[in-house]
């Protein structure tokens, strides 16, 4: 005991990596347990701003030891850049540190060729992914053609199977889109080489967190996405293809839920998306370039991994309370207060008609219920304490957490690790 699962509530990029690099602090290991390099976490310690996409954000830490869940699904080439990039910057990222499970499953130089090819075949400018490969990659494993972590072992055979599934591929590719995959020439030993340095890191993640949690260690689950990207629960099809779930973290890793003590739902002060689909609450002009900020600070919003600006709009108080149905939240964090500082009055939605939530597919039909809200002038990022915001700040956040129905117990006013409020802290 204990399991503390960190989940998005909304479509994604909710500061998940922030939140978790805060609470990996006081935790034994970080497991990451869905998605793959379509995800970026930012993280920014003092002066170093970390880009994360595969590894926990608890590997900052030196003491935390980072596992990859067997619900991930891992680019071999991605996963060993980043992990030279953060060993360039001091980190130990050593096989003693990060365990790979052999279960995760392998994106291939097809997957991401696919994923463009299909993209370019769906109506209206297609889903608008992340082109990284994660939907094909999730396909095949549904389809059972996958290869999987574990065939790193025998790094020839391994860089074989991939060269022989991608032949394949190529010739549905060149058929069905006239399309090819680059660099195949070199591919069997290219992911014979990738297969070297990753075996080391192969591990069953669900046995060590068993030990872990039996032995009274504290775990924490990271998320990728957010809720309503859940390939069953989102806004289908404008989904991604894992589930970034409470429920997908004991799937992803491989564990029970007996040791579950908080669910946090991680919720940013207002909405953002990228990429199609629906999003009532959404605004343009003005009001939305207010909400992304400009592109010059490293928490603008615009995409991590594909530097795409985000879709902004009002906090969605109603799929906020069904992200926290869904999970089981036992709480809440809210992030970037600070961004609201200076607007107002505030909006948020309450509510949708009855029914409305039945199927997210339908969501863009859907109505939101607006309250409007004081806002406040202050500068809030230095506040530390629940009572140090400014009341205007305050009731925004108590209305947050009576629409949720789920207590909110930290507030982030800032990127930085101590600008932070938790109510349970001593004021
Ligand atoms: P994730 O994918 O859920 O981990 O979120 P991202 O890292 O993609 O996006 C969140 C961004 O907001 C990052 O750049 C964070 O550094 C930044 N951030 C997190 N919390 C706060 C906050 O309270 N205030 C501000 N200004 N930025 C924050
Ligand atoms: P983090 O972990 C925000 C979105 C894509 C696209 C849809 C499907 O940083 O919160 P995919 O490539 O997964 O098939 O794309 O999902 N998407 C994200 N949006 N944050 C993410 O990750 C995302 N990962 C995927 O933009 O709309
Ligand atoms: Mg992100």
């Amino acid at each position: 005991m204990p399991l503390d699962v960190i989940v998005g509530t909304q479509w994604g990029d909710e500061g998940k990596g922030r939140i978790v690099d805060l609470l990996a602090a006081a935790a034994d290991h970080v497991a990451r347990f869905n998605g793959g390099d379509n995800a970026g976490h930012t993280v920014t310690s003092g002066s170093q701003v970390f880009r994360l996409h595969l590894i926990p954000s608890g590997i900052i830490h030196a003491r935390v030891g980072c596992l990859l869940g067997g619900g991930m699904v891992i680019n071999p080439a991605r996963l060993l850049a980043e992990i030279d990039e953060l060993s360039a910057r001091g980190l130990d990222v050593s096989p003693e540190r990060l365990r790979l499970s052999s279960a995760a499953h392998i994106l291939t130089p097809a997957h991401a060729a696919r994923d463009g090819a299909e993209e370019a075949l769906r109506p209206g400018g297609g889903l608008g992914t992340t082109r990284r490969g994660i939907g094909p990659a999730y396909a095949d494993k549904a389809a059972r053609l996958g290869i999987r972590a574990g065939a790193m072992r025998d790094p020839t055979a391994f860089g074989r199977q991939i060269e022989t599934d991608c032949r394949a591929a190529a010739a549905r590719l060149e058929r069905d889109h006239a399309q090819t995959i680059p660099d195949l020439g070199s591919v069997v030993e290219t992911y014979a080489a990738y297969a070297e340095r990753l075996r080391p890191y192969l591990a069953d993640v669900g046995a060590i967190l068993d030990r872990a949690l039996s032995a009274g260690e504290t775990v924490l689950a990271e998320a990728a996405q957010g809720t309503l990207l859940d390939l069953d629960h989102g806004t289908y099809p404008y989904v991604t293809s894992s589930h970034p779930t409470y429920a997908g973290a004991l799937q992803g890793l491989g564990i029970g839920p007996r040791h579950t003590r908080r669910i946090i739902g991680v919720t940013k002060a207002f909405q953002t998306r990228v990429g199609s689909g629906p999003f009532p609450t959404e605004v343009h002009g003005g009001a939305a370039q207010r909400l992304r900020g400009s592109g010059e600070n490293p928490w603008d919003e615009f995409g991590t991994t594909t530097g795409r600006p985000r879709r902004c709009g009002w906090l969605d108080g109603a799929l906020l309370s069904y992200a926290a149905r869904l999970n089981g939240l036992t709480e809440l964090a809210i992030t970037k207060l600070d961004i609201l500082s200076g607007i107002d009055p505030l909006r948020m939605n309450t509510a949708y008609e009855a029914g409305a939530l039945e199927d997210l597919s339908e969501l863009q039909a859907a109505i939101p219920s607006y309250v409007d809200m004081p806002g406040w002038p202050d500068d809030v990022r230095t506040c530390r304490s629940w009572r140090s915001l400014p009341s205007a700040a305050r009731d925004y956040v108590e209305r947050v957490q009576s629409v949720a129905g789920v207590p909110v117990r930290l507030i982030s006013v800032g990127p930085e690790r101590e600008q932070i409020i938790d109510r349970e802290a001593a004021t």
